[in-house]
């Protein structure tokens, strides 16, 4: 089985935590593309989705399935969305596809989050996967200098511009032991605007695809 059937099984698996007239939050990348492409059968299931991306949302909309802006909502029962990186105990890297700031919101409003990959997608220790971190350009330079104090090599994403109109400062060589403490630390250096660690609201679900089927992980 090669990487895209992968995906397209653990997209399937996350079909089935749909549920009647739910509003639901749908990610970025190449899995959650997967996902899209499945909801396209479910769609008179749904009242409306909420796009973590523009991509996003004019995938959705080539299905016809209705994408509504979070604020038209009173928050989603449901989020799907795939990650680079996750731990045992369901932390998550986001952000490769560069759609973290807006993913985090809408994990945040969600009642659920599941959380869709193959099984290479989860590691002992958060880290190997370069850390994104969304950041304000004018702050550019003065992040990159916090970063490397605390002792990461940050690197621009070179001609990227987030849909919020902002860079992503890449980061490796971090030690990521304590996830939620540098989530708080790197949120905390002015100019960022979001770092791509998921640990204050981690998956409630991890759907893994291997050859072996699927594996289904919870907190
Ligand atoms: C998008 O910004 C990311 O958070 C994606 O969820 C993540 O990069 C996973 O993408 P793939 O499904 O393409 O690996």
């Amino acid at each position: 089985m090669n990487q895209d059937e992968l995906k397209q099984m653990a997209a399937a698996a996350a079909i089935e935590y749909l549920d009647y007239d739910m509003v639901l939050g749908v990610g970025t990348g190449s899995t959650a593309n997967c996902f899209i492409d499945l909801l396209a059968e479910k769609k008179h299931m749904l009242e409306a989705t909420v796009a973590s991306s523009e991509a996003t949302a004019e995938r959705l909309r080539s299905h016809n399935i209705p994408v509504v802006e979070l604020n038209q909502t009173n928050g989603l029962s449901l989020y799907v969305d795939g990650a680079d990186e996750s731990d045992e105990h369901l932390n998550l890297i986001k952000g490769g596809g560069g759609a973290l700031t807006r993913e985090k919101i809408i994990a945040g409003a969600s009642e659920k989050f599941v959380c869709i990959a193959d099984q290479s997608k989860l590691v002992k220790v958060l880290g190997a996967f370069p850390l994104p971190v969304e950041v304000i350009p004018m702050a550019q330079s003065h992040v990159g200098r916090v970063l490397a104090k605390m002792g990461g090599k940050p690197k621009l994403r070179d001609g990227f511009v987030t849909d919020n109109g902002n860079i992503i400062i890449d980061v490796v060589g971090l030690d990521l032991t304590d996830p939620k403490g540098f989530e708080h630390r790197i949120n905390n250096i002015a100019g960022v605007v979001t770092v791509g660690l998921f640990s204050e609201r981690p998956a409630d679900v991890l759907l893994l695809a291997s050859e072996d089927g699927i594996q289904k992980l919870t907190r």
